[in-house]
């Protein structure tokens, strides 16, 4: 009459996890999510938003910017920055531009150079 008492198995998985993460390292604690640089930025690389980063999260591509899901501490400080609103929360980017979540965890991991100051933008 009382087995299994209702419970459920234990939920291992918090809901606002980050499928990213999973795949980048799946046995890391859990973190925060991630914020991405989407579309816009591609041939401008404004980069204002690497100047306000707090812990130099952005990484520099030839023609934009990406952020490195690994430093990334979610703070937003990046998003009105940008001039073009090429920059998303992990759970915000839009369905056009949902690759460049992966695309920006795999270019800031594949050795590309941070970057913390303003250069001249490419548009
Ligand atoms: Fe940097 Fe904060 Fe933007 Fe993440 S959300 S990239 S920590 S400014
Ligand atoms: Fe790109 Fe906007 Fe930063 S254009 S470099 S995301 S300020």
């Amino acid at each position: 009459m009382d087995a299994g008492s209702g419970a459920d198995f234990a939920i291992a998985i918090p809901q606002q996890t980050s499928r990213l993460h999973y795949k980048i390292k799946p046995s890391e604690e859990v973190r925060q999510m991630t914020y991405v640089v989407a579309e816009p930025c591609v041939n401008c690389r404004y980069t204002d938003c690497a100047v306000v980063c707090p812990v130099e999260a952005f990484h520099l591509d030839d023609d934009m910017l990406v952020i490195n899901p690994e430093t990334c501490i979610d703070c937003d400080a990046c998003v009105p920055e940008c001039p073009v609103e090429a920059i998303f929360p992990e759970d915000k980017v839009p369905e056009e531009w949902a690759h460049y979540t992966l695309m920006n965890a795999e270019k800031s991991l594949s050795g590309l150079p941070t970057i913390s100051d303003k250069l001249d933008a490419l548009c």
